[in-house]
This record gives structure tokens, C-alpha cells and sequence, in this order.
């Protein structure tokens, strides 16, 4: 009968070791190449750059993703609960605009630092405009 090779029982230290040695000096490195702030922050310009560039596709991506999750039903749920003057803060492409029930809200200001996500939203709100009277309600900037 072959006998079973085991390792050798600090092998799991060593490993650790070199894993922690690793991350140490990736850290450390990024840390001291002057790129600290890039390194612990995102900043407000990364993020209007990444909303930027993925405003065309935004929808398109996670909606897969929001149906599978429960998150759209989730929003249904919630947003239609909304009345009166409401106010929605980064509101991105306006993906709630379908949830809420008009008849009960005054103003729905949506409001977003993207543009590029904005003009999503202000598209979505043309395309209701036929079931509902937006253009009094809704304000878009
Ligand atoms: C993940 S998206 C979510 C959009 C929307 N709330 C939704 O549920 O679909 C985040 C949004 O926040 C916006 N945002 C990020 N920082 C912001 C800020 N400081 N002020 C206003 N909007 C901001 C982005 O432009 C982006 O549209």
C-alpha cells in the first residue's frame, strides 16, 4: 500500500507568509509611488467619468441583473409608494420613472451629476409622455 504524502506541516505558514509578504508590497508600493489618493479614493472626476462612459449602456447591463435579484420589484415596490413633491438624488437614467404612480405625486424632480445619465432619463420620460401628463409634473436637471 503507497503511503500518503502529506506536506510538510509548515507548509501552510510559508504559504501564508509569501501571500502576506505579496500584498505588503503591492500596498506598500502603490502607497509610496505617490499614487495615494488614486489608491484609497476613488474621486469625484473617476466618477463621473465611469457614469459617463457607461450612461449609452447602463440600462442594458443591469437589467438582467435587477430582474434576477429582486431589485425591480423591489424599486416597483418602493417607488410607487412615493407621494406628493419627491425628489430623487442620482437618479442615473431614471430607471424608477416607470414606478411611479403619477396620480399621486405634485413634482418628481430627478436629479443626477451625469449628464450622460440624465439624457437617459429625459429619453424615458419622452417615451411616457404618451401615458401620462410628465411634462407638467417632471423636472429633469
Ligand atoms: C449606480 S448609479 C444608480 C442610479 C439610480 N439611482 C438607479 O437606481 O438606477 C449611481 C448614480 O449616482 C450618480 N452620482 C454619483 N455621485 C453623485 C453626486 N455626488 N451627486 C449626484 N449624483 C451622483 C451617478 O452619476 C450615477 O448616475
Amino acid at each position: 500500500m503507497a503511503a500518503t504524502r502529506r506536506p510538510h506541516k509548515y507548509f501552510k505558514w510559508a504559504v501564508l507568509g509569501v501571500a502576506t509578504y505579496g500584498v505588503a508590497v503591492t500596498v506598500g508600493y502603490q502607497y509610496f509611488q505617490g499614487e495615494k489618493e488614486r489608491f484609497w479614493l476613488v474621486t469625484d472626476e473617476d466618477r463621473a467619468k465611469a457614469f459617463a462612459l457607461r450612461a449609452p449602456n447602463y440600462d442594458e447591463d443591469i437589467d438582467t441583473e435587477e430582474w434576477f435579484t429582486g431589485i425591480k420589484k423591489k424599486r416597483e415596490q418602493l417607488v410607487s409608494q412615493a407621494k406628493g413633491n419627491v425628489l430623487e438624488i442620482a437618479a442615473g437614467t431614471g430607471r424608477n420613472l416607470q414606478f411611479f404612480a403619477w396620480e399621486n405625486c405634485d413634482k418628481i424632480v430627478l436629479s443626477d451629476s451625469s449628464e450622460q445619465m440624465l439624457e437617459k432619463a429625459k429619453a424615458k420620460a419622452v417615451e411616457l409622455q404618451g401615458t401620462h401628463a410628465l411634462q407638467k409634473q417632471l423636472i429633469i436637471a
